[in-house]
């Protein structure tokens, strides 16, 4: 085995997929369902991309981490969606990859949350309807000090060097800068129409 990080994201994300918990049958989801059923989701998805890079920095820092996992990001969540049957994302108006672009209902979400912070508040996750009248889960994703080594200041959070692998692969980069506490973007995950009644 080549990159034994990799094998251990996916023993993670299988795991991960057993986690889940029963799913209701169709018509009956509740709200509140959809509410918990997002939240879990986004917890699990969230601990399959820490874990994934927590290890990857441990064996070789950050260039290696974001050579080894971050690539995979889109990937590991469409795993991931496949497994719970929704579609999973992660979006920001400072985007690293240009994929993770706002739809119009993912921009007015991001703003709001981003006013109820500047407010200080904190934004609590939500279901929504999108345009397609499909169910969305919307949850903030706040900085913490661990983001700081790839979304932080350059020069200061990020070495020069680091960043310049950051740069290498997502040339058009927006997503540093940043500080803990800071809104770095939304958990946005969709529920199938065959969910709804
Ligand atoms: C090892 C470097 C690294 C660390 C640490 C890191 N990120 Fe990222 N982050 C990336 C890379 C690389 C991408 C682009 C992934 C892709 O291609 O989808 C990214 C993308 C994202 C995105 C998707 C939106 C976008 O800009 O494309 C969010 C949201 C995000 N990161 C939040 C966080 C948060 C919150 C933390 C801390 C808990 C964190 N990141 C820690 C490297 C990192």
């Amino acid at each position: 085995m080549r990159h034994p990080s990799i094998l251990i994201c996916i023993l993670y994300l299988l795991l991960a997929a057993c986690q889940q918990e029963a799913k209701k049958a169709d018509g009956e989801m509740t709200e509140t369902d959809y509410l918990e059923q997002g939240r879990q989701i986004a917890q699990v998805s969230f601990s399959a991309v820490s874990a994934r890079l927590g290890k990857a920095l441990e064996e070789g820092g950050v260039a290696k981490a974001i050579e080894y996992c971050n690539l995979n990001a889109i990937p590991i969540f469409d795993s991931l969606s496949l497994a719970h049957e929704v579609e999973i994302k992660r979006t920001s108006f400072q985007l690293r990859n240009p994929r993770n672009l706002p739809t119009v209902g993912e921009r007015a979400a991001l703003k709001k949350y981003q006013d109820v912070i500047d407010t200080g508040n904190t934004p609590d996750p939500e279901v929504v309807l999108d345009e397609a009248g499909r169910r969305v889960f919307h949850a903030p994703i706040m900085i913490q000090p661990l983001c700081l080594k790839c979304h932080g200041v350059i020069g200061q959070d990020i070495l020069d060097n680091d960043y310049q692998v950051i740069r290498s692969m997502y040339n058009n980069d927006r997503a540093t800068g940043y500080s803990p506490g800071q809104l770095r973007g939304i958990w946005s995950i969709t529920f199938p129409p065959s969910d709804q009644e």
